[in-house]
């Protein structure tokens, strides 16, 4: 007979635990026959002593398995199922582009999305600061507009994974989050349970993202690509760089804004231009879309061009509640933040460092992320108009426009920001880097 102590205890002392053992370990989660407490020490056993490969398939399959499955077969698809997640970052928007561009190339996504997190900013919140847009359709709503629009962005449902939702709850206040293996198994339990035939993974790398170090990110996304591979999913992972916000705007209806410019043709937000179009050929590329990386490039480069990406992105909108002409009028469905005015640069010099961590506190601290779990945001605060590292600007110059909804809040955001962002004699070592840094995987 299994008993949680004893599991726990083999653990606690580094042993690798059968699949029998993990099982019963996620059974109990997920049916209340484990207390907090041992699944807290359980957290912390695997947190000092990790897992193997093995046992990270087993513990993700088990959640995965933990809750319902989704399954697209019934409705004969004409195209694969595809996706792709991100470990999360300030700025990063790429699932607002890829997922409507991959639909207007044949592909549909199933995207189930979360909040924001700490300094990080989220899908969600962002998809909601458009008037209507409801995360949580009913099952059949979420499957057509899948099958029909090619692309849905919604919320976890409490039927998907629902050991995850327990384990991470408790991960969350027992400090056993940054554990290679229970990442592993979050992220993928809920991904896998949305019947994916292909994922790609944006595990983010520097200051700005989840990982302390280089090292510590290239883990996490070798371990996600084996444990996906071996579920019997086709995935493979970019490095990319979160040394600084990904685009020029963050925040959540900002960040809709520049959705809007990008669908419709503006591309020159360089750095989030480059990750997009590598993750959405990834996406291609897994999923049979496209056979060379020069294929895909100009499938996406075309389901811009001809505007169906944004078309895509119009009849999600719609579908899930929105206006029917948002993105032909979205300024009159935005919300605008009352002051809006530049942050400027104090000295001259080049841009040498973008406090990402610090930037993304700036807008949670706006109002446009949460301190306490569920509570409102303001969706019409951010930062716009950012420079780049390595940018050289004159003295009173602008650094970003500031988003705020009163002279205090804009203050106090703009001297935090005055902080994050370091200006110093210019030099060449700050040349033009290519944010995707490294690919890993067999896909
Ligand atoms: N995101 C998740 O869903 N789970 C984790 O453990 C970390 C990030």
């Amino acid at each position: 007979m299994l008993l949680p102590q004893e599991i726990i205890r083999r653990k606690r002392d580094g042993q690798a635990l059968s699949l029998e053992e993990i099982q019963f370990m996620v059974d109990g989660i997920t049916n209340g026959q484990l207390s907090d407490s041992q699944i807290g020490a359980f957290a912390m056993a695997v947190y000092f002593n990790s897992m193997n490969g093995t046992e990270a398939t087993a513990l993700t399959c088990a959640m995965r398995d933990s809750g319902q499955v989704l399954n697209w077969d019934h409705l004969n698809l004409p195209g694969p199922v595809v996706d792709k997640h991100s470990t999360g970052g300030v700025g990063d928007l790429t699932s607002l582009l890829l997922g409507p561009m991959v639909a207007a190339c044949g592909g549909h996504v199933p995207m189930i999305s979360g909040r924001g997190l700490g300094h990080t900013g989220g899908t969600l919140d962002k998809l909601e600061a458009i008037p209507n847009y409801s995360i949580s359709p009913t099952s059949q709503q979420f499957e057509s507009i899948v099958k029909d629009v090619g692309i849905a962005i919604i919320g976890q449902t409490g039927e998907l994974a629902p050991a995850d939702k327990r384990l991470y709850g408790i991960r969350d206040v027992t400090a056993t989050v940054e554990s290679i293996p229970l990442i592993t198994a979050s992220i993928l339990s809920k991904k896998l349970a949305s019947g994916l035939e292909a994922l790609v993974m944006d595990v983010k790398a520097g200051s700005g993202a989840f990982m302390p170090n280089f090292a510590q990110s290239k883990a996490l996304a070798e371990s996600i690509v084996e444990v996906a591979n071996a579920a019997g999913v086709k995935c493979c992972a970019l490095l990319t760089d979160m040394n600084q916000p990904l685009a020029p705007s963050a925040g959540n209806a900002v960040e809709i804004a520049e959705t809007l410019r990008y669908l419709k043709g503006d591309t020159s937000a360089h750095r989030l231009h480059q990750v997009t179009k590598a993750l959405a050929s990834e996406m291609l590329l897994s999923s049979g879309l496209a056979s060379s990386q020069q294929e895909a490039e100009d499938k996406l480069a075309a389901s811009i061009s001809s505007g169906a990406a944004l078309e895509r992105f119009a009849k999600m909108v719609s579908a899930l509640g929105g206006p029917n002409d948002f993105v032909e009028r979205s300024e009159l469905y935005l919300p605008q933040a009352k002051v809006v005015k530049p942050v400027t640069a104090k000295q001259s010099g080049m841009v040498k460092q973008l406090d990402c961590r610090e930037l993304g506190m700036a807008v949670v601290g706006l109002g446009g992320g949460r301190s306490v779990p569920g509570a409102a945001i303001d969706h019409s605060v951010g930062i716009s108009e950012l420079v780049e590292l390595g940018d050289v600007v004159d003295k009173g110059q602008n650094l970003l426009m500031l988003h705020a909804n009163d002279e205090d809040a804009w203050q106090a955001a703009a001297k935090q920001i005055q902080q994050a962002i370091k200006l110093d004699e210019p030099s060449s070592a700050q040349a033009d880097v290519n944010p995707v840094y490294q690919r890993i995987g067999p896909c």
